[in-house]
Parts: structure tokens; C-alpha cells; sequence
């Protein structure tokens, strides 16, 4: 449950924020940043967070780059995905988007490792949430600079003028 947490944790550092709060401090550790643990010497057992709640606004956000796997901006618990089923492919796939109204997966979920195009969804492109990830409704403990790279380029372009 532990690692659970501390994944999700994680996770909800990657999401981009503009702001982040002051880093609480260790009293174990002076200096080190204790935000997901929470304030509480280093061998007490500190309260347990409830688990946040997964963004569902069916909204897309910009993606940062254009091979960036757009984030999934809706609740997928229970989605069976393994050998016998994929929940996602049946509103994703090509036969069941008119049904579904979803997003079709993308042509390069069809290529095989020499890039040719196949009719089925390629293995490699199967279990989707190796690439693909809801969002977590979270204040990120830790702060992101991450910048889209169009902002990079434009930076950078500005910095080989002067
Ligand atoms: C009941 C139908 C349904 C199921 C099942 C489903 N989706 Fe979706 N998905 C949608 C719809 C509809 C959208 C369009 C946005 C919205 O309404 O949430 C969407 C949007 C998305 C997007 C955003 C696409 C973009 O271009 O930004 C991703 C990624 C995605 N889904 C992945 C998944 C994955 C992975 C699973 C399985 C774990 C899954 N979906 C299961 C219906 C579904
Ligand atoms: C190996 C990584 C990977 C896997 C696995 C994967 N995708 Fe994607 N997906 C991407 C990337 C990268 C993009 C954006 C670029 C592109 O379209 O290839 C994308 C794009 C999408 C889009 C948006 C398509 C569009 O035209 O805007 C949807 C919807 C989607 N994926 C659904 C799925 C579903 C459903 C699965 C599982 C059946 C899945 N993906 C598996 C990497 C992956």
C-alpha cells in the first residue's frame, strides 16, 4: 500500500504545476524536503493520505511535445486490460468509435516493428497504460519547471539572438 502511495505520489509530481508549496522540512533530516511523507520524525509512523481523486473532466490538455502520449482525462478503475480483454479498445478501436464517440487510437498504434501498417493493434501498442496515464487531483508536493518545447525553442531562439 505503501509503494502504492508513494507511486501516485510520484505520479502527481510529474503533473505540471505553476505553483508548488514551500518544502516542508525533515526534523530527521534538516534540509531535505519531506513532502510526501509529511512532517513527523523519520521512525514515526505518519497518517496516511486518502487517496486523491483521478481527474475526470473530459478535458484534453496540451501535450508538451508532438510524440507525447496525450494523458487520459478520464477515470479508468476497473478497465480490465490483459491477455484475454482490453476495456480501452473497446471504445478506442477503430470498429467502435462511431459507437463510443471516443478518440480513435492513432495510426502508429497499428504498425509492427518493420512500420508496417497492420489491421489489428499492434502488440507493441497493447496494454495502453504503459504509455498512457490518468492524472491525479492533487496539489504536487514537489514543483515541475517542465516547459512544452515550443516554449524551449522560442527560449532558446531568443538566447542565440543576443
Ligand atoms: C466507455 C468508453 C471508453 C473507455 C472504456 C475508455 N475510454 Fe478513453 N476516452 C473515451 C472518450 C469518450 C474520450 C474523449 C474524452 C472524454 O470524453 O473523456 C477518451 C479519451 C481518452 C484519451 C485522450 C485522447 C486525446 O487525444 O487526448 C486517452 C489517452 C484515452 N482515452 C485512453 C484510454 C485508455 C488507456 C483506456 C483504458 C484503460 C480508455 N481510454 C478507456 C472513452 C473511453
Ligand atoms: C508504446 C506507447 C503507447 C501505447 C502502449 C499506447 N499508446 Fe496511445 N499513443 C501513444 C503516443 C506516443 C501517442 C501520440 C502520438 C501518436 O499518435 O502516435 C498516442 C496517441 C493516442 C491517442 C490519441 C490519438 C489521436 O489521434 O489523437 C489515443 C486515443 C490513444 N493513444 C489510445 C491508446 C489506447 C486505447 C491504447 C491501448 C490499446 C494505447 N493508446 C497504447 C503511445 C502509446
Amino acid at each position: 500500500m505503501k509503494r502504492i502511495l508513494l507511486a501516485l505520489g510520484l505520479a502527481a509530481a510529474l503533473v505540471a504545476a505553476a505553483q508548488s508549496p514551500a518544502p516542508m522540512q525533515n526534523p530527521s533530516s534538516p534540509g531535505l524536503s519531506n513532502n510526501l511523507r509529511g512532517a513527523g520524525a523519520i521512525d514515526a509512523e505518519p497518517k496516511t493520505p486518502l487517496m486523491p481523486k483521478t481527474v475526470n473532466d473530459d478535458k484534453r490538455p496540451m501535450r508538451n511535445y508532438a510524440m507525447q502520449p496525450p494523458i487520459i482525462p478520464h477515470q479508468i478503475d476497473n478497465y480490465q486490460v490483459d491477455r484475454n480483454f482490453n476495456k480501452c479498445l473497446s471504445c478506442h478501436a477503430r470498429e467502435r468509435i462511431a459507437d463510443s464517440q471516443a478518440p480513435m487510437v492513432s495510426v502508429t498504434h497499428f504498425l509492427d516493428r518493420n512500420g508496417v501498417v497492420k489491421d489489428k493493434i499492434s502488440t507493441r501498442r497493447y496494454f495502453c497504460t504503459q504509455c498512457h496515464v490518468p492524472q491525479a487531483d492533487v496539489r504536487p508536493p514537489v514543483g515541475s519547471t517542465l516547459q512544452d518545447s515550443a516554449t524551449v525553442e522560442a527560449s532558446l531562439a531568443k538566447g542565440a539572438k543576443k
